[in-house]
């Protein structure tokens, strides 16, 4: 029922989430949450596979105190405790096209991306094919919530952490794959105005051997280890009136790895750089997309290596990632020195955002079987 073409004919005898859009100020859509109407879930217990996966109006859920994505285990040397967060995520995004149809932007990208993060976790994980169906479904539960043409997008958050009781260290004995939306505009407050980046040079992401390039949860808490501290080092970077965060290597203290939320590209002349993905820089869609677009413009794209005194010379620099999309970074700070780069018409960053953004939305063919109506 489900998965094949008539779903959103099904979704709407089943679920009367009308064609018309909510009534909301959609000329204001930052990125706050957005309750919407509906959430999905589906449960796996004993590491066997995923089943009987539904809808639920939206709400608050029910978790054992003793959840495997609650506790931790303690390590028994120098009084240090290891917390262990089991829990994945990913985002991805449903636009409403002109004719009232939604598109989403390679949900199979997000399906797989989950997919390695949960073996590189130990936990199961959803096939391909039950993610993308759990995604779709959401979209359309929750259609009246998909802004107007333009206007925003309805952010998907898919889920996947360990329900299940445990109180030794080991894997939770249940898992819990949940999906909910809200509708968003642009990611950072100031708009699509440029960014002002802080190099972070005490606190780091991630560490070699770490998680740092799955999409866990821990890469984005407060203190899950002694190197993930990414909201103390955003909140005192938002404290001195910078956008976002941009961190180095934890080894060399040198070379750029990507910021809180986004990843980041450098622009000389006609080369494209940007971080490799070596195990501890998220590997982003957007950035993979913005790749491939930009040797498609004609850009010479190297991953490499790109030693933070590069900034000094850039031209232009820019993060990119689903929430953020493509941002521009006006400047950047990285101790006493402040480099500005340019943005705004004729920047690299605008034609690769025209670019992506429109095929995103359904305005320019997507030649590249990306997008996938629903
Ligand atoms: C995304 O871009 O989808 C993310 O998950 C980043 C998050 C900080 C909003």
């Amino acid at each position: 029922l489900f998965s094949s073409p008539p779903l959103s004919l099904c979704f709407q005898l089943l679920f009367p989430s009308d064609d018309e859009c909510a009534d909301m100020d959609w000329d204001n859509l930052g990125f706050g949450l957005v309750p919407t109407d509906y959430m999905y879930s589906m449960k796996c217990s004993d590491y066997r596979k995923f089943e009987q996966g539904q809808l639920s109006r939206y709400g608050k859920i029910e978790l054992s105190p003793s959840a495997g994505v609650l506790n931790y285990g303690q390590a028994s040397c120098c009084l240090m405790y290891l917390f262990i967060f089991e829990g994945l995520f990913e985002g991805l995004k449903a636009y409403r096209k002109e004719d009232g149809q939604l598109i989403l932007f390679r949900p199979d990208q997000n399906a797989i991306r989950m997919d390695i993060g949960a073996k590189r976790m130990c936990m199961p994980c959803p096939s391909i094919d039950q993610f993308i169906d759990a995604v779709k479904q959401t979209a359309l539960a929750n259609k009246r919530w998909v802004p107007p043409p333009g206007k925003g997008s309805l952010y998907i958050r898919p889920l996947l952490m360990g329900s299940g009781a445990i109180l030794g260290l080991a894997p939770a004995p249940e898992y819990t794959f949940l999906v909910f939306a809200s509708p968003v505009g642009n990611y950072f407050k100031e708009g699509l105005a440029p960014l002002n980046l802080y190099v972070e040079d005490e606190f780091h992401r991630a560490t070699p051997g770490g998680a740092g390039g799955v999409k866990t949860i821990s890469n984005y808490a407060p203190v899950s280890s002694f190197f993930h501290t990414v909201l103390k080092a955003l909140g005192r970077a938002k404290n001195r009136g910078f956008s976002d965060v941009l961190y180095l290597d934890s080894v060399n203290k040198r070379n750029l790895e990507e910021v809180s939320s986004c990843n980041i590209f450098i622009v000389k002349g006609n080369v494209i750089s940007t971080p490799a993905t070596n195990g501890t820089i998220l590997e982003g869609i957007t950035r993979k997309s913005i790749i491939e677009i930009a040797r498609d413009c004609g850009f010479q794209v190297e991953e490499r290596a790109i030693p933070v005194d590069e900034l000094v010379d850039a031209d232009e620099v820019f993060s990119t990632g689903t929430a953020v999309v493509i941002a521009p970074v006006g400047s950047i700070t990285y101790g006493d020195k402040r480099t500005e780069y340019k943005t705004g018409a004729g920047s690299v960053c605008g034609e690769l955002h025209s670019t992506l953004v429109g095929i995103q939305r359904g305005i320019i063919e997507d030649k590249k079987g990306w997008t996938v109506e629903i």
